[in-house]
């Protein structure tokens, strides 16, 4: 008896205390690489934590998908991918820490190894098992000191509601398509898409195609199509000096000025006869579920304010994931997901929300100063390795290495110089701050990719 009541004061001492150290819930919104790496370090730091997953996959762009619109159960589709996506960056700088890319892959992988890897990556850490699929998050809301995070099952529609006391939010930012919106799309003809609704080139075999933009997407999808394609128009006001030696039936156009029946009219009053046009013309940062009581500021092309490009200033328990634009994002995902954890763990305290405060609005009057738009608050640039010094003496995180940084800007004056070539080339980190490159021996052979 004497043991029994022993044992009972035990367990409830014993059980108070583990209540105690695990009080603080974590939801994690989405597991794209911004949730599974949130839930590898959140998981190793014991901290509670769920991950609401509106697909029933994890991966989120990556995954390809040969559909268009919406999913089996009505969603709109997330994924952006294309049929013969490569990655634009090396391996070194795609991979999450501490599990390298596999050493057989090509240096710059297809989605469908780079997917392969995302799986394996959730299989290690065992993240699966914290992750509700189907479980679609639509309304986040702070009340008192807590999040009231409402998510929908997809198939049965049943609706729950449940307090947090952090949010990490990972929805991702390159689904919804920004569209131009120009005169006389609605005479047009022909067909038009957006980037995010591209898979294939065999649909534009022989046809006059149009695309629109010289980002990323722009650039690739319509070498990807002037494959195939009997005229490839691409229009754009990049002032980057492309010396990639573009194909015979390329031809290059300034801005679109309207459209009619049979083509696009240009802004230096030139005509081209077009059947297809594909808008490469970028996404809209898109938190449906976010409402005034979140204390940011949304707009299609950007969040504020955040404290070292993700902390919600005005409610600092909410974390906004991967908003750092020309970085090798998935580098920098890492390393927010490790300041995130540390700042949940309590390993440090972030600035008051003045100085934080103070700090955003010294980048934001300077960004005002020089005429740029307010989007060039998320621009990291020649800004990311500075960028993760400071990550790493604020948070104690391990810092990401300076070698990171030095082979994307590697990377990019290939890519400026040939887009047909920059992927030929191997990167070797050698140290923290030194790397090696040289001539992929094997060829990446397109038709092993799927
Ligand atoms: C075509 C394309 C090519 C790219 N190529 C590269 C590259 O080569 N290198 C590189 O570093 N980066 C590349 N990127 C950037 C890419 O977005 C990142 O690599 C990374 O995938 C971002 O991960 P994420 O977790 O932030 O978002 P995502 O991968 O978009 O994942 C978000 C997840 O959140 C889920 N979700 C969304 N809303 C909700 C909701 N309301 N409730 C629950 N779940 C929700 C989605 O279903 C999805 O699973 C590319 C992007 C695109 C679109
Ligand atoms: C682009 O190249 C042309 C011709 O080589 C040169 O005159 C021009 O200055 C270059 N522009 C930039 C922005 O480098
Ligand atoms: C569209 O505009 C071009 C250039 O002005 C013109 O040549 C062409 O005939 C027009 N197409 C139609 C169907 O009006
Ligand atoms: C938090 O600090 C502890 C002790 O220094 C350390 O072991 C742990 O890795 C840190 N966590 C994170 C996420 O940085
Ligand atoms: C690429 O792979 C295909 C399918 O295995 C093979 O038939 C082809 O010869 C390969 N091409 C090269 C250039 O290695």
């Amino acid at each position: 008896m004497y043991k029994l009541i022993v044992f009972v004061v035990l367990l409830y001492v014993c059980g108070g205390f583990s209540a105690y150290v695990k009080s603080k819930r974590v939801c994690v919104i989405g597991a794209g690489i911004a949730g599974l790496s949130s839930a590898r370090y959140l998981k190793e730091e014991g901290i509670d934590f769920t991950v609401l997953e509106a697909t029933r996959y994890i991966g989120g762009t990556w995954r390809y998908d040969p559909r268009t619109g919406t999913d089996e159960n009505g969603l709109p589709l997330h994924t952006s991918m294309y049929k013969h996506l490569r990655t634009n960056l090396p391996k070194p700088t795609m991979e999450l820490r501490g599990f390298p890319l596999p050493e057989r892959l090509p240096s710059f992988p297809s989605w469908h190894d780079y997917y392969d890897y995302l799986q394996a990556y959730a299989k290690h850490f065992k993240v699966l098992e914290n992750i509700k699929f189907l479980h679609n998050v639509v309304l986040v809301r702070r009340i008192g000191d807590k999040w009231r995070v409402k998510h929908e099952h997809v198939i049965t529609k049943e609706v729950f509601e449940e307090d947090y006391d952090y949010v990490l939010v990972g929805n991702g930012h390159f689904s919804k398509p920004n569209m131009p919106n120009i005169p006389g799309e609605d005479l047009f003809r022909g067909t038009i898409i957006h980037s995010h609704d591209y898979r294939v080139p065999d649909i534009f075999k022989n046809r006059r195609v149009l695309v629109v933009g010289a980002g990323p997407s722009g650039m690739d999808i319509g070498l990807d199509v002037a494959e195939v394609s009997k005229t490839l128009v691409h229009s754009h006001h990049s002032r980057i000096n492309f010396t990639t030696p573009f194909p015979p039936n390329y031809i290059k156009k300034p801005d679109i000025k309207e459209f009619n029946e049979t083509g696009a009219i240009f802004v230096d009053g030139s005509f081209e006869e077009v059947d297809d046009v594909i808008y490469c013309t970028g996404f809209e940062y898109d938190y449906p579920f976010l409402d005034e009581s979140s204390g940011l500021t949304l707009n299609p092309h950007s969040v504020v304010p955040l404290y070292r490009y993700m902390v919600n200033i005005n409610q600092p328990s909410m974390v906004v994931m991967g908003l750092v634009v020309r970085a090798c994002l998935v580098v920098a995902l890492d390393a927010q997901a490790r300041y995130a954890t540390a700042l949940i763990k309590g390993n440090f305290t972030l600035p008051s929300r003045d100085e934080m405060m103070q700090e955003w609005q010294r980048r934001m009057d300077a960004i005002r100063e020089r005429k740029l738009r307010d989007s060039f608050i998320h621009i990291l640039a020649e800004k990311e390795d500075e960028y993760y010094a400071q990550l790493s003496e604020e948070s104690g995180i391990d810092r990401v290495p300076p070698v990171m940084f030095k082979i994307r800007a590697l990377d990019t004056q290939a890519k400026l110089e040939n887009l047909y070539t920059y992927r030929n080339y191997e990167y070797t980190v050698i140290d923290d701050h030194t790397f090696t490159r040289k001539i992929e021996e094997k060829p990446y052979n397109k038709s092993l990719n799927i």
